[in-house]
């Protein structure tokens, strides 16, 4: 149903943005479309300021080192990183290190990346993917088997007082879904599964670990990484950052949700002009937004642009990717529809929004974070994904625009957003107030995002 302007009466975080909602636009399409996409679970979180160092203080920082990172499940990798036996990959998150290894029976293990002599890092994240045969470190060659015993400790006889079974590689936990392989520090953190929450319910309309990443961008960005994450979690700034895709994109109208603890999403239209457009857009003139003069597209009896459009990109995708798209919804060919996991971890299902990112922070300078972008295609019917690309690695002045293989269109989105962040810390540190004042619907994920934080930060005993 339409949402009407808002009034005075309504309680807070009941408010929506007159118009079409998401839902009326894609229910407009009249697709079947999976049961996740008609779900809606909004919750009005409170609305006081949130407070602002936690984005720019070191001892924030510290308390997330020690309370955050080594408690929760943090995707490290796609199993097409580690396509054979005895395949391995390193995982850095802030000052920790696992390394993870393809098993000779195709299982994967995960291990503090340490040496049991004196420290060394065995093997180092830049180096992507390597075979071994065994574990060895470079300092002083003590090996052990790809299941973590030691194997070999040369000049032995100095060492009777190191007893080798005491002396395996720590285990670290390790589960995987949907083709994404998650660690977690804590040993006695309760199951990925449970940790997903609603997840693979949701994805069960959409198999991931059918796909493979077709592109990874890392970069390095001059923000704190909850700044870098929050900015991609919500819609609200489309209109000021990327003021080009009011005419197809969906804005004010986009869905939000919050479910349980880690998860939330949001949903938004493209083929549909922005509430903010006040004038009249026919649907000739949103076809010619999508560019559809330029791909000879035409209305169709149907009379609705994102239907042709989508049509289009089923066909088009379909060829390139040889997968058959053909009962893929319209909402899912187009939409943006963003599923966040906390704490740094989003995937969007949909076909030309394939995205994956993660945000990390850099251990050295709390104003720094990686932010890695992936691309994930359908991996062709009976065919075995190839293997993982090595990231094209961008520094903090280097554009996405400039990056081969990322669609300029959005590699302008891209720098666009990212642009924000080194003025957005500096106005942060600048600013007289002692934290950011948050929409009550739009922004909802980040007060989420930050109510989840505060939960793992207060209490590190406390299994979540
Ligand atoms: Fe690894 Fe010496 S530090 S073998």
């Amino acid at each position: 149903m339409s949402h009407p302007a808002n009034t005075e009466t309504i309680k807070p975080g009941e408010a929506r943005c007159p118009g079409p909602s998401t839902k009326d636009i894609v229910l407009a399409d009249g697709e079947a479309l999976p049961e996740a996409l008609l779900t809606e679970s909004y919750a009005f979180l409170g609305d006081a300021d949130v407070s602002y160092d936690a984005y720019t203080s070191k001892a924030f920082a510290e308390r997330e080192l020690k309370n955050l990172w080594p408690k929760v499940w943090q995707f490290a990798c796609r199993e097409e990183h580690l396509p054979n036996p005895n395949d391995s990959y390193v995982y850095d998150i802030g000052p920790y290190s696992v390394l993870i290894v393809r098993q000779p029976d195709g299982g994967l293990k995960a291990f503090i990346n340490a040496c049991k002599h004196r420290g060394m890092q065995l093997q180092d994240a830049s180096a992507g993917t390597i075979r071994l045969r065994t574990i060895r470190c470079p300092f002083h060659g003590w090996s052990w088997g790809l299941d973590g015993r030691l194997l070999q400790i040369p000049c032995e006889w100095d060492f009777p007082h190191v007893d080798k079974a005491r002396f395996a590689l720590d285990e670290v936990r390790l589960e995987c879904w949907a083709g994404f392989v998650f660690i977690n520090l804590d040993q006695n953190a309760p199951p990925l599964a449970q940790y997903l929450e609603v997840l693979p319910d949701h994805f069960k309309a959409w198999p991931l670990q059918d796909r493979h990443i077709s592109l990874h961008i890392e970069k390095t960005l001059p923000a704190n990484w909850k700044l870098a994450t929050e900015a991609f979690l919500e819609a609200y700034h489309v209109l000021a950052t990327h003021p080009q895709g009011l005419p197809t994109a969906g804005d004010a109208n986009a869905q939000y949700d919050v479910f349980g603890q880690h998860v939330s999403r949001f949903y938004h239209t493209v083929g549909f002009p922005s509430p903010h457009l006040a004038s009249n857009h026919s649907q000739e003139d949103i076809l010619a937004s999508l560019g559809g003069e330029a791909l000879g597209l035409k209305l169709d009896e149907r009379g609705r642009a994102r239907l042709v459009f989508a049509d289009f990109l089923r066909s088009a995708f379909g060829s390139e990717m040889r997968v058959d798209l053909t009962n893929v919804s319209t909402s899912e060919m187009i939409d943006s529809i963003e599923y966040f996991l906390f704490p740094n971890f989003c995937v969007f299902p949909g076909i030309s929004f394939p995205m994956v990112y993660r945000f990390r922070p850099d251990p050295d300078n709390v104003d720094r974070s990686i932010f890695d972008l992936y691309f994930l295609k359908p991996t062709p019917k009976g065919e075995t994904p190839p293997p993982a690309p090595p990231p094209i690695k961008l520094g903090l002045d280097d554009l996405f625009a400039n990056a081969a293989g990322l669609p300029p269109m959005l590699g302008v989105i891209y720098d666009q957003d990212t642009g924000n962040l080194a003025r957005l810390t500096r106005g942060v540190k600048a600013s007289m107030k002692t934290g950011q004042t948050l929409g009550n619907y739009q922004e909802v994920r980040i007060r989420h995002m930050r109510q989840t934080l505060d939960r793992y930060l207060q209490d590190d005993s406390t299994q979540k």
